[in-house]
């Protein structure tokens, strides 16, 4: 098939959370499957200057209808591997900036304006490169004007250019919300800016677009598919996710075994697997020293990585200081983001400089060595429609303690429930709870056996690409 993909992040070009890892492991996983696949990322100043990117040739000089404007970019593009072509969408004046969403305080300004014209720079590289796609397959908000304006350039043009579309959700809560006056700038038909289209409670809803117009409709996990009907996880979209439920489906995300594997990651001191779990040892060395925490200690390492943000719990954390505080156990957190949650995390490092570690940035290596390091991965998220990271700790034979929320259901088993199967840890989301779960983890840890078999049952569950990627395959042909 020719399958056309376009996101905000992918991975390793862009990336701020799980949707550049997602994305990025889906085109290469196709393309190695012996699609064509080409993938659109907005031309942000890192992209560019990532090394797969320096052979990068300047294709096409693009004039993008934005409202009464002609607004130009360039498309420059590479191939990474076969059937892969990355087409970066250029303008500097909305692209070339340190970071993709805002400036860590906001967002920025004209978000409307740089992913209208993401979206409508697609459509028109589709037409000059004469993609003829089978699928144009778009991701979250940023992405999820482009089944509308695909037909919609079709029809003033008269050709085909795609056959099918389709639009994952990755994440509800973030909708592209703006202005009534942004709508202008798409140059669609006022009859889209009503109930039946992108305007919700008199503003424009780039989401709801993609919800409404794509051909098939997903998701990542089947239980954050059931959950986004729901008033209490759609964000006000349920109603609108009701209309599609027929045309919805969830599917899990994997991970990506060349990158998250601790038999062959080059990011962690030392390597190892399921049949010896000794290297765990020096990565637990390793995470510690770097960590500014006692190397020697031999109690249990509680790890965890995330945006700082409502939905991955820090609260429900930070409500539970006092069990950091005064037992015995280690806490490290990477984490990055609202500026109240970072302040209240150092403080906690603070008072317990012995104890707790908290490293308030963007690090790629040092979330690896939290994964090889530590023994317990914590992420008691309010909602979480797939998760990553609890994947990924399972893979790296560190016990995840997740609430029973969204994709953390279809991933984790709790292993007190489950004394045979059992995984991780599974907690309500409250504080409470977690509080629970947190004193489970210490009498696991205290059973040595049984914690190396809860630790070997994660190692042995398979969250390869592959079946994800022939759900993906298998949905892409039912709907052409
Ligand atoms: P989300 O997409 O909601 O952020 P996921 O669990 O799907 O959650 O994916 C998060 C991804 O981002 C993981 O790969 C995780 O390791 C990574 N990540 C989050 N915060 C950081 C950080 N501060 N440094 C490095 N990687 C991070
Ligand atoms: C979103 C979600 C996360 C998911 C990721 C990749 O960022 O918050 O749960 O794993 O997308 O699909």
């Amino acid at each position: 098939m020719k399958i056309v993909h376009a996101a905000s992040e992918l991975y390793p070009y862009m990336k701020t959370g799980g949707l550049a890892d997602a994305v990025g492991a889906l085109v290469t996983t196709f393309a190695g499957n012996g699609h064509q696949v080409s993938a659109f990322l907005p031309g942000y100043r890192d992209a560019l200057s990532h090394p797969a990117a320096a052979g990068a040739e300047r294709k096409f000089k693009l004039k993008i209808e934005m409202g009464d404007q002609f607004v130009s970019g360039d498309v420059v593009a590479f191939s990474p591997q076969k059937n892969l072509t990355i087409y970066l969408i250029c303008r500097d004046e909305y692209f070339d900036r340190k970071r993709p969403y805002g400036n860590g305080e906001r967002d920025y300004e004209d978000n409307a304006e740089r992913f209208i014209f993401f979206c409508k720079a697609v459509v028109e590289t589709m037409r000059l490169a004469d993609l003829g796609a089978d699928i144009v397959h778009g991701h979250d908000w940023q992405a999820a004007l482009l089944p509308l304006l695909l037909r919609e350039a079709e029809r003033r043009f008269g050709v085909t250019l795609a056959m099918k579309t389709v639009f994952t959700i990755h994440n509800i809560a973030y909708q592209g919300l703006f202005p009534a006056g942004s709508f202008a700038k798409t140059n669609l038909p006022d009859e889209m800016f009503t109930m039946d289209g992108l305007e919700y409670y008199g503003q424009v809803n780039f989401l709801k677009g993609g919800i409404l117009f794509a051909d098939r409709l997903t998701t990542v996990s089947p239980r954050y598919a059931k959950e986004i009907q729901s008033p209490e996880f759609g964000c006000g979209l349920e109603g609108v996710v009701q209309t599609r439920v027929d045309d919805l489906s969830g599917i899990l995300n994997g991970i990506d075994t060349a990158v998250w594997n601790p038999a062959t990651d080059p990011l962690i001191p030392s390597r190892y697997s399921a049949a010896d779990l000794s290297g765990k040892l020096g990565c637990r060395r390793e995470l510690l020293r770097q960590s500014g925490l006692d190397p020697a200690y031999t109690g249990p390492v509680f790890g965890m990585i995330c945006r700082l943000t409502e939905q991955k719990g820090i609260d429900l954390l930070l409500a539970n200081a006092d069990f950091f505080k005064t037992r015995d156990c280690r806490l490290i957190v990477l984490g990055a983001g609202d500026k109240r949650m970072e302040q209240q995390l150092q403080k906690l490092a603070a008072d317990a400089p012995a104890k707790v570690f908290v490293c308030s940035k963007l690090d790629e290596p040092m979330s690896h060595l939290i994964e090889a390091g530590g023994d317990f991965f914590v992420m008691p998220s309010l909602f979480e429609p797939c998760g990553l990271n609890q994947m990924y700790s399972q893979a790296y034979g560190t016990v995840p303690i997740v609430s029973r929320v969204g994709g953390l259901v279809d991933t984790v088993r709790d292993a007190d429930e489950d004394r045979e199967g059992g995984t991780g840890l599974m907690c309500e989301p409250n504080a409470a709870s977690l509080r629970d779960a947190l004193e489970r983890a210490l009498i696991l840890y205290a059973d040595k056996p049984r914690l190396a078999a809860v630790q070997r049952r994660g190692m042995a569950r398979d969250f390869s690409w592959a079946a994800s990627a022939a759900a993906y395959e298998a949905l892409y042909q039912e709907a052409l």
